[in-house]
């Protein structure tokens, strides 16, 4: 039996939300949809103390919120379950990571035939962060360079450049580079992993992306919640940090790169790291800011930013930015790229927009547009494609019509989890769908010089009422 068929996976933060509503039903459904490898075990991990079989009913109710009725078979809950322990500990102390290390020596004595590999997963605050990594490299359960453990860690990646480079010399004391998995859950979304897919596996796309035909890339991200809760997080980080840094970038990066050597994952990243280089970094002149005052949203009544319980009355936090910005290489130069992305906004919606120029001296005179590409990745993943057409009757009379692809319709199957994909590729060892250091680096080095700004209350930041679509501003930058 090779090792492979044997991980024990710990979670790390396992009664907080992420872990509950995201990465526990992800690997339920790994399992009946028999992903998991053929012995595996998972360990839960936090400071709130709780029997396993307390844990386990947390869990169970938390599968009936986040997974299909139908999936929910009892013997698959009851199996899964089974494999569910918990153990709990303070994040910064060597004795209780030592327990658990016992702990996890115990299930592994127990439930494997031969030593596991071991994937810890980091869903925890970024200020228990160096704790956890101290800890548990001194009670022994990982050591630098040991191919059999490795670490999931999720964003924040760091504040600004500086702190991402502080954080990962923290994780290099413990591990290197090819233990750690940095995580951004839109890597893992179908449509976005459909990129390279519809960029490079079909001919007509290619020859025309590119500065000839292209006028402008729109990257662009709505929610319509408003912060609620989250403002003690969200008030630090705001919305340049939260997605635009790492969800839309990553985006921006696989939209714009060169075609890879290979599909593996150093020829990816050689790339995606090339296209991230050439962007420019981006000054106050290149932004729109917004912050929401009370409005309504999805059709309830929603109180301004700065009214929420965890937000102080003072905040200049941006729920909303615009940011315009260049690629400077031959295929881009002159190309705008628009970043856009805002909280309390009138729907959720995330999509790329490719917007091709004007055909050059039309021979019609019935007005037309030029084409676009809409690639939807939520909801209702697709893509959409403007194009002119005449329309029948008499004369000569020109109009837009759309050629219209939904994952609904073309395949018909669930679309599977981000995460789902994410924590598998994970288990197998699979780096493709990861941000490796020097992207993460490269990435923070074009948002920290505005995010110093933002921070120090330099930078304009325009009300907006929740459910609309921003600030009125954003017309002097985007058109
Ligand atoms: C997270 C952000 O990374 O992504 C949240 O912190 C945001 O603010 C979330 O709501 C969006 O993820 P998804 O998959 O729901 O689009």
């Amino acid at each position: 039996m090779s090792t492979n068929e044997c991980r024990s996976i710990v979670i790390l933060g396992a009664s907080g939300n992420l872990a509950l509503t995201k990465l526990l039903p992800s690997l339920y459904t790994l399992y009946t949809s028999g992903a998991m490898p053929q012995h595996y075990a998972i360990t839960g991990y936090a400071r709130t103390a709780m029997t396993n079989e307390a844990f386990r009913e947390l869990v169970e109710s938390h599968l009936k919120d986040a997974v299909e009725e139908t999936q929910l078979e009892p013997n698959y809950v009851r199996e899964f379950l089974s494999s569910i322990h918990y153990c709990s500990g303070g994040y910064d102390s060597v004795e209780d990571f030592t327990k658990l290390h016992s702990y996890l020596d115990d299930v592994i004595a127990k439930d494997f035939p031969s030593a596991p590999t071991t994937l810890y997963y980091l869903s925890i605050p970024p200020s228990v962060f160096e704790p956890v990594i101290h800890s548990l490299r001194e009670c022994g359960a990982v050591e630098k360079g040991d191919s059999n453990k490795s670490v999931i860690v999720e964003k924040p990646f760091g504040y600004d450049t500086e702190s991402a480079k502080a954080l990962n010399k923290t994780l290099y004391e413990t591990f290197d580079e090819s233990q750690i998995y940095r995580i951004d859950h839109y890597l893992g979304k179908e449509a976005i992993m459909n990129l390279m897919v519809m960029r490079f596996a079909n001919i007509i796309f290619e020859p025309v992306w590119n500065r000839n035909y292209i006028e402008s890339v729109t990257v662009s991200w709505e929610e319509n919640k408003h912060i609620g809760s989250r403002g003690g997080y969200f008030d630090k980080a705001g919305i340049i940090r939260d997605v635009i840094q790492n969800h839309l970038l990553q985006i921006l990066a696989l939209v714009a790169m060169e075609e890879p050597s290979d599909y593996d994952s150093e020829s990816i990243m050689t790339e995606k790291i090339k296209a991230v280089k050439s962007i420019g970094k981006i000054s106050l002149d290149d932004c729109i800011l917004g912050q929401y005052t009370a409005g309504v949203c999805a059709g309830k009544a929603v109180i301004g930013y700065t009214d929420e319980d965890s937000v102080p009355d003072e905040s200049k936090r941006e729920t909303f930015a615009l940011l315009k910005c260049e690629i400077n290489n031959s295929r881009w130069s002159g190309v705008p790229f628009y970043l856009r992305a805002g909280k309390a906004l009138p729907k959720n919606s995330t999509e790329i927009i490719i917007q091709f120029k004007d055909v050059p001296g039309s021979i019609f005179t019935s007005p037309h547009h030029a084409n676009k590409l809409v690639i939807k990745v939520q909801p209702d993943a697709g893509i959409k494609f403007f194009i002119t057409n005449k329309v029948p009757g008499k004369g000569m009379v020109l109009k837009d019509v759309k050629l219209d692809f939904s994952y609904h319709d073309g395949f018909n199957i669930a679309m599977p989890g981000a995460y789902e994909r994410l924590i598998l590729d994970a288990i197998q060892g699979d780096k493709t769908l990861f941000i490796c250091y020097e992207e993460l680096i490269d990435s923070w080095e074009i948002f920290t010089p505005i995010l110093e700004k933002i921070d120090a209350g330099k930078a304009t930041v325009y009300p907006y009422a929740a459910g609309t679509s921003g600030p009125d501003q954003v017309k002097e930058l985007f058109n």
